[in-house]
This record gives C-alpha cells, sequence and structure tokens, in this order.
C-alpha cells in the first residue's frame, strides 16, 4: 500500500558520495529511479517537498527541482499544480512488483484447512476496546522493557483463568507469556537443551510436515534429535515413547492434532508416570482445549504432574492468530531457564498486546466470545456431517468431538494425493493426512478436514463438489 502522507513530510533515505567525482544532480536522478523500479517507492507515494529533500542532502532547493523535473518528464513521477509529487502508477518495473499484487487466484468454493479459527469472526469491537483500555491504563513504567516473563497483570489473569477453566497448578511466577505455541516450544526445547537433553519425542501423525515441524527442525539444528511416536485411538502410545530413548515429548492431550482423538485416561497416568521415572517432561501444547463439544473438558495435564509437564496455551485459537499471544505454564525449577530464553529470544512480548488481552481476560468478554463461537463450530461440524452423510456416505468421520477439524477415512485404496490435487482443480481446498505423517505416506488414506474458517454456507457446496472423488 503507497503511504499517504498528509501534512508532514516523508522521509526518504538518499545517500549521495561527494567524494566520487560524479555529479550530485546524475547522482540523486538516478537514486529516485533506483528506488522506483526496486519498488522501494511505490506508485501513488508522495515524494518529500523539494525544499525538505534539498535540507535533507544539503544540496540547492533549484538541484532537486530540476531533477523531480527530469523524472516528470521520464514518467517515472507525477504531479498535479497545488499537489505533492508523487510515483506514476506502473512507473515500477514489473519484476520489482512484490508477490501480494499479483492478481488473486480464482476464489474456492470452500477451503477445508485445518488449523485457523473464523477469522470474520475476530472480536474486532471487544479488541478495540481493549486496545483503548491497555493504552490508557498503562503505566509510562509500563512502556519500557520490562519483565521478560511478560505483563504482571496478564500474568496473574492468565493463571486465575487457567486454574478456573483447565484446573491447571498455575501462579504468575510460573507464566512466561510468549508469541504463541510455535515460539514457546521453541523457547522451552531451548531452555531443555541447554540443560542437557538430546532427544524429544512428537506425535506421529503430528506437526509432519506442516509450518510447526519448520520450527522444531530449527530446534533439531540445535542439539536435540527428534523422534516420532505413533498415535492410536487412545493417543500417543506411551510404551513406544518409552522405548524411544526420548527425555522429553511433545503432546496434545485434550485433542490430538491431527487425528482428534483424546488421550485416554489410563494413557494420561502412563504418560505422567513415564515422566516421573525417568525424570522425563511432557510439553503439553493445549491449543484448541476451549472447544469441546460433547462434554466438559478435561483438564491440563499439567494439574496431574506441575513438576514434569509445560503447558503451553495460545491465543490464535480463541481469538486469531494475529494476535501472537501464547503462554508457557513452566514446572517450578524451570520457569527461569524459559524466561531466560525468552530474553534473548526478543526480550518480551508487546506489554499493549498483553495489556489488553489482560483487559478481554477480565471483562468476561473473552469468555463470552468462546461461547459464542462455540454454537458456530458447532453448526459448522453439524453440516459437514450432513453433507458427507448426503454426498459421500462411503467417508467415515472421527474426531470431532472437539476443536474445529475432523478425520475423513477414504476407502481403502483410495489416492489421497489425486484426490486433494483434483479438488484443488474444481476450487475447493482439501488437506492429506499424509502432510501430518513423519514418513509422508499417503495411507491408510484420509482427508484432515478443518471447517473453522470455511462459510457454514460453503460447507455443502464444497463437498458436493468433490462427492465423486471422494466415493
Ligand atoms: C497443533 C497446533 N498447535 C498449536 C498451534 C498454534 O500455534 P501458534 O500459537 O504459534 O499460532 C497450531 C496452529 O495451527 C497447531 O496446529
Amino acid at each position: 500500500m503507497a503511504i499517504q502522507w498528509s501534512g508532514l513530510s516523508p522521509e526518504l533515505l538518499l545517500r549521495l558520495d561527494r567524494a566520487s567525482g560524479q555529479p550530485l544532480r546524475s547522482q540523486l536522478e538516478a537514486g529516485l529511479r533506483e528506488s522506483i523500479r526496486t519498488g522501494r517507492l511505490a506508485a501513488g507515494e508522495r515524494l518529500p517537498s523539494s525544499r525538505g529533500l534539498a535540507h535533507e542532502l544539503g544540496v540547492s532547493r533549484g538541484l532537486v527541482q530540476e531533477c523531480y523535473a527530469q523524472l516528470l518528464s521520464e514518467g517515472y513521477l507525477i504531479s498535479r499544480t497545488g499537489s505533492a509529487t508523487m510515483v506514476a502508477p506502473g512507473a515500477q518495473s514489473s519484476a520489482a512488483r512484490p508477490a501480494h499484487a499479483r492478481p488473486p487466484d480464482r476464489p474456492l468454493i470452500a477451503d477445508f484447512r485445518s488449523g485457523v479459527p473464523d477469522l470474520a469472526s475476530f472480536p474486532r469491537t471487544d479488541w478495540a476496546w481493549a486496545t483503548r483500555e491497555a493504552c490508557a491504563s498503562a503505566t509510562t513504567a509500563d512502556l519500557d522493557y520490562g519483565d521478560p516473563r511478560g505483563s504482571g497483570p496478564l500474568r496473574e489473569v492468565l493463571a486465575g483463568y487457567l486454574r478456573r477453566v483447565r484446573a491447571a497448578d498455575a501462579d504468575r511466577g510460573r507464566l512466561i507469556v510468549c508469541t504463541g505455541f510455535a515460539q514457546g516450544v521453541i523457547l522451552v526445547l531451548q531452555a531443555l537443551a541447554r540443560a542437557g537433553l538430546r532427544r524429544a519425542a512428537f506425535e506421529d501423525p503430528g506437526y509432519g510436515t506442516t509450518e510447526t515441524s519448520e520450527v522444531l527442525r530449527a530446534v533439531g539444528a540445535k542439539g536435540l534429535e527428534c523422534v516420532p511416536v505413533p498415535v492410536d485411538d487412545l493417543g500417543i502410545d506411551v510404551d513406544a515413547l518409552a522405548a524411544s530413548g526420548a527425555q522429553v515429548v511433545v503432546v496434545t492431550p485434550a485433542h490430538q492434532a491431527p487425528t482428534g482423538v483424546v488421550l485416554a485416561a489410563r494413557r494420561r497416568h502412563a504418560l505422567v508416570d513415564w515422566a516421573r521415572s525417568t525424570g522425563g517432561y511432557v510439553i503439553e501444547d493445549d491449543y484448541d482445549s476451549e472447544f469441546r463439544y460433547d462434554r466438559e473438558p478435561v483438564g491440563v495435564l499439567q494439574g496431574l504432574a506441575p513438576a514434569q509437564v509445560f503447558t503451553i496455551g495460545t491465543a490464535s485459537k480463541a481469538l486469531a492468530p494475529a494476535v501472537r499471544l501464547g503462554w508457557i505454564l513452566a514446572p517450578p525449577d524451570l520457569a527461569d531457564a524459559v524466561a531466560a530464553e525468552k530474553l534473548i529470544s526478543d526480550r518480551g512480548s508487546s506489554t499493549l498486546d498483553q495489556l489488553a488481552l489482560a483487559a478481554l481476560l477480565e471483562s468476561g468478554r473473552y469468555d463470552r466470545h468462546l461461547r459464542r463461537m462455540r454454537a458456530v463450530y458447532a453448526a459448522r461440524r453439524a453440516r459437514l456431517v450432513t453433507a458427507l452423510g448426503h454426498h459421500a456416505p462411503a467417508v467415515r468421520l472421527t474426531g470431532l468431538a472437539a476443536g474445529f477439524h475432523a478425520v475423513a477415512h477414504l476407502p481403502d485404496g483410495a489416492d489421497e494425493l489425486g484426490i486433494v490435487a483434483a479438488a484443488a482443480g474444481r476450487q475447493v481446498g482439501l488437506y492429506g493426512m499424509s502432510e501430518f505423517r513423519a514418513s509422508g505416506a499417503p495411507d491408510p488414506p484420509q482427508l484432515v478436514l478443518g471447517f473453522g474458517n470455511t462459510g457454514e454456507r460453503a460447507i455443502e457446496p464444497g463437498i458436493a463438489a468433490v462427492a465423486d472423488l471422494l466415493a
């Protein structure tokens, strides 16, 4: 987007080399042309006034006016009487145009991408209210670099929320605010690697080849070996975990991502026993536990073993990924180590955003939004079940009890990759389980159907458009 400056003259970084022997006017002209060609100055962007630029560069105003006149005659700039000189539309070379300026692809009938909440339902009015509250209530000291663990008021409110809603053993001293699960898991694994741990286990299927797995690979590069451990209908296989030799495991007990199963009670206890008996750690990814439809959500695993379990929560599902706020609840003797990693990483998350989230939680607006969204997702889930029952009755759906994705089991021998590609050709976004498997294998053929950000009215036409592929 071109910046439209009102009143203030825009700043523009251009360098003149007085030792080069090249005339200043041709240097300035070349610098401006280059900035326009490469997109540093976008079409429609206003140039500084000739007086302002002359002052900045220590040259005469007449020299700048001559340069502007030359570029006006070459078509790089436009100027109307009484208004500022601007970069002409189309002055940029097409090669320099940013990728987002390309014409959009044809819109999809339905996109069943998982992991995204309903972005259109983001509570904009509440967030705007909370942001104003945060600006009004922040002290001058709050605007300084703060405690890398995060804002005291947010950690206080979050600790209460986690005790109340997730049955966590929480206090603000063990909470570290981060930018979401992606950062949280890195901070924890880095702290554990520094403490001497060498092998980390992950659920399979799990992060597979998704973006999160890139994050995990980055951690692998820091000296932690990553090993996959299988998941079945009861959640992670704890015997296989024990046999893997891992010292820490990352799990999604409340709603396994992506199979959708809930970690069975006996496995929960076995996992905690494994951690206690080996001195190992569990990192609990509590990403969408607010959304459970069949009964009350089970509490966090951390409540059973606070000395062994790190719980990482995120606002990405309850609000939107763009909020970039999450939290780590750490065992007492490791909270400082995680806070030290946060300090090294970025000195702490935005205090103003943290205060806004605290205001949202404290005012009850966060809970109200969750209640509203449960009804939205439940309706979408029902639509998906009905649409599949009607158009593709051979497809079995599992993992529907929580969150906003489910697994569609395709008939034996179905070509998962071929179906995903054919659906894309019909403007329907489908995603295969192979993306989530450590091996990348498309067998057994399954689809992970997200319905969080799929409009309710798009679900039925989307399934209808690919029904013959699923049969
Ligand atoms: C399994 C899982 N956990 C956590 C997250 C949230 O990550 P973040 O908090 O970094 O947005 C995602 C995002 O898609 C996810 O799929």
